[in-house]
């Protein structure tokens, strides 16, 4: 199956990704963590989005789709992929729309988190990542045993730069802009479903299973 999840900073969608792409048995590619690693590494790639990155804004689609090429010629990719933080604009859909045309094959399902502002920045504002194992935490909504202390791993616990409120703010601002282009776009070409990402973890995972059971 080849799936492409898009909602708002927030919505859940890393947080799904992970429980997506291991019922469906399919690679889980996050532009934002493709990213974050590079940060973390010090690589010539994460140098030059760190400063996009931590300003809420777009890493230019000149860098984000050299990235995501590469990514998706790797071999894991060729029967399948779900997609975690791309496509990001119509440019960036316009172009995977012709990679995967040149693979002879096109999208199953764009799968829409639909979530308000409020739940947006109530989500970022407690949000924990584990630095060993990437397992997404949140210290309300989905709290660790020991706080700053991963369950999984007994990985540490970090806060995103970007999930300072002043760039949440700009975030969603950019997603309104930039991105939400794209819930009509994949509408008008029949691939998308809407679901809705609010309530607990277990039953938004239920309500996006079900939604692609019919799929891929
Ligand atoms: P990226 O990492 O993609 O960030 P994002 O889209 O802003 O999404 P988030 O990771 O913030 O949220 P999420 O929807 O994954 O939510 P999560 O599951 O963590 O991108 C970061 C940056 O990289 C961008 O700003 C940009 O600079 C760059 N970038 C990436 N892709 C790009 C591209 N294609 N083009 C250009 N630039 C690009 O959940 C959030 C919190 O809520 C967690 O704490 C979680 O525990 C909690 N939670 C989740 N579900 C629930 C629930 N049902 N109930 C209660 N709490 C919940
Ligand atoms: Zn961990």
């Amino acid at each position: 199956m080849r799936l492409v999840l898009v909602g708002p900073p927030g919505a859940g969608k890393g947080t799904q990704a992970a429980f997506i792409a291991t019922a469906r048995s399919i690679p889980k590619i996050s532009t934002g963590d493709i990213f974050r690693a590079n940060v973390r590494e010090g690589t010539e790639l994460g140098v030059a989005a760190k400063q996009y990155m931590d300003a809420g804004d777009l890493v230019p689609d000149e860098i984000t789709i050299g990235m995501v090429r590469n990514r998706l010629a790797e071999d894991d990719a060729v029967k399948g992929f779900l997609l975690d933080g791309f496509p990001r604009n119509v440019p960036q859909a316009e172009v995977l729309g012709g990679m995967l045309d040149t693979m002879g094959t096109q999208l199953d399902v764009v799968l829409e988190l639909v979530v308000d502002d409020d739940e947006v920045v109530r989500r970022l504002s407690g949000r924990r990542t584990c630095r060993s194992c990437g397992h997404i935490w949140h210290v309300d909504f989905d709290p660790p045993t020991v706080e700053d202390v991963c369950d999984r791993c007994n990985g540490e616990l970090f806060q995103r730069d970007d999930d300072r409120s002043e760039t949440v703010r700009h975030r969603l601002e950019v997603y309104a802009e930039q991105t939400s282009p794209l819930v009509a776009y994949y509408a008008e070409r029949g691939v998308l479903i809407g679901i809705d990402a609010t309530g607990p973890v277990d039953n938004v995972t239920e309500r996006a299973l079900d939604a692609l059971r019919h799929h891929g």
